[in-house]
């Protein structure tokens, strides 16, 4: 079925064509999608006649974007960490807290606890809340299990999910977000179990897509990363890093070595890994909800912009330290905090988010051939949105040609 959305005030089409700073708005705007698919669009005074029999929606003049996507999330686990939130405003850090037991390994306690149908419906109550923001696609990692069992019981509920939800899911295998405590003295082991059981079964059973590791004092050091995401290569993952987050330590460079997707975090990011990045055409993912709940200092995205780096922007959705998915607050945090303008926000959670997942062929912009996902927005202009922020703006959104929140 062929269906058209007229009366667009501005339709920011979002390609990857020019810099960041460039939506590639069209004003008074015509889009037009057959089932799944965007089929054309345009200023309304074009629109082939072919297409004026078909069913209309009018926008009123609002501003459509592509569906927002999040490229960055831990979405399933069990618990919360209230406690900790509590602590880290009575002053202990991120690291002190998680050195002392907490942090990452009391989720993992939890999660281990839940049932795959519990981690499931904790999962299906997120989705229409982001869909309700505008997002149409959501990177989910696993990470909270630490075992093997644990580990695949995450993946299959995020393929669950991706099998019957209307989101775009993408999973990312992050059996390294920390040595769990049955291994802390002998480290070698869970090394071994990741690289010779769980990568070579998660690649088997395409399970993921990509395989994420945490590098940082208390997780994982750069030689462990080097092995453990060489053999996720090998086995056909493609890697994606957590890095100079809480402490510089030269993440960047590997993200590049290991020709990843995409770099995370990069607050402590050095000027050589800056040059690294750019050179090897990695996505830096800026997550500025995670420097919001830590206190820790923002990562500043102009010299990576000026180096030629694609900043893309997203929540870090996660117990700890990032127990939010709303993306547009990540957003506006991302021009105050990343110092990006809002239309470079908007590129980072869409066509920049869709190259950190490798999607950028079917969905992150506005273009005939691509994915119908879309959001309509009651603004006026990309920047009246970020600036004026109100608790929702988004009035419709629309995946796959279907409409998964609001009314057209
Ligand atoms: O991306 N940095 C490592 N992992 C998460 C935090 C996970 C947690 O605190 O539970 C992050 O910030
Ligand atoms: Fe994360």
């Amino acid at each position: 079925m062929i269906q058209v959305l007229r009366n667009i005030g501005t339709l920011a089409q979002c390609k990857d064509e020019g810099t960041q700073n460039d939506i590639h708005p069209i004003s008074e705007a015509a889009l037009v999608w057959e089932n799944e698919k965007i089929i054309w669009l345009g200023n309304e005074s074009e629109l082939p006649e072919n297409y004026a029999q078909a069913q209309a929606f009018d926008a009123q003049g609002k501003t459509v974007i592509p569906g927002l996507i999040d490229c960055h999330t831990h979405l399933a686990f069990g618990g919360w960490r209230a406690d900790e939130f509590e602590m880290r405003l009575q002053g202990r850090s991120y690291l002190e807290i998680a050195k002392a037991g907490g942090g990452i390994l009391s989720t993992v306690t939890a999660t281990r606890k839940a049932s795959h149908g519990e981690l499931l419906s904790r999962c299906r109550s997120f989705l229409p809340k982001m869909n309700a923001l505008g997002v149409t696609t959501v990177e989910c990692k696993s990470g909270y299990g630490l075992d093997k069992e644990s580990e695949l019981k995450l993946l299959a509920v995020y393929n669950e999910l991706k099998e019957n939800e209307p989101t775009h899911i993408v999973s990312t295998f992050l059996g390294a977000h920390m040595v769990p405590s049955e291994f802390k003295e002998k480290r070698e082991e869970y090394l071994s179990l990741l690289t010779e059981e769980l990568i070579p079964e998660v690649a088997k059973k395409n399970l993921a897509s990509f395989c994420d590791i945490f590098v940082e004092e208390s997780a994982f050091s750069l030689e462990e990363a080097r092995t453990i995401l060489g053999v996720a290569k090998q086995h056909g993952l493609t890697p994606k890093l957590h890095v100079d987050q809480l402490t510089p330590g030269k993440g960047a460079e590997l993200a590049a070595d290991m020709g990843a997707a995409s770099a995370d975090h990069l607050e402590h990011i050095s000027e050589e890994g800056i040059k690294r990045l750019a050179e090897k055409g990695v996505v830096a993912v800026a997550l500025p909800l995670a420097s919001l709940y830590t206190n820790e200092p923002y990562l500043n995205a102009r010299p990576l912009l000026e180096a030629g780096v694609d900043v893309a922007v997203a929540t870090d959705f996660n117990p700890g330290s990032a127990p939010s998915y709303d993306l547009p607050l990540a957003l506006l945090l991302s021009c105050n905090g990343n110092r990006l303008t809002p239309h470079e926000a908007l590129k980072g959670a869409t066509i920049i988010a869709a190259k950190a997942l490798q999607i950028q062929d079917t969905t992150g912009s506005l273009e005939p051939g691509k994915s119908a996902d879309f959001a309509i927005l009651n603004t006026e202009s990309i920047n009246h949105w970020l600036y004026h922020y109100q608790p929702n703006c988004c009035l419709a959104t629309v995946s796959q040609g279907k409409l998964l929140y609001g009314s057209l």
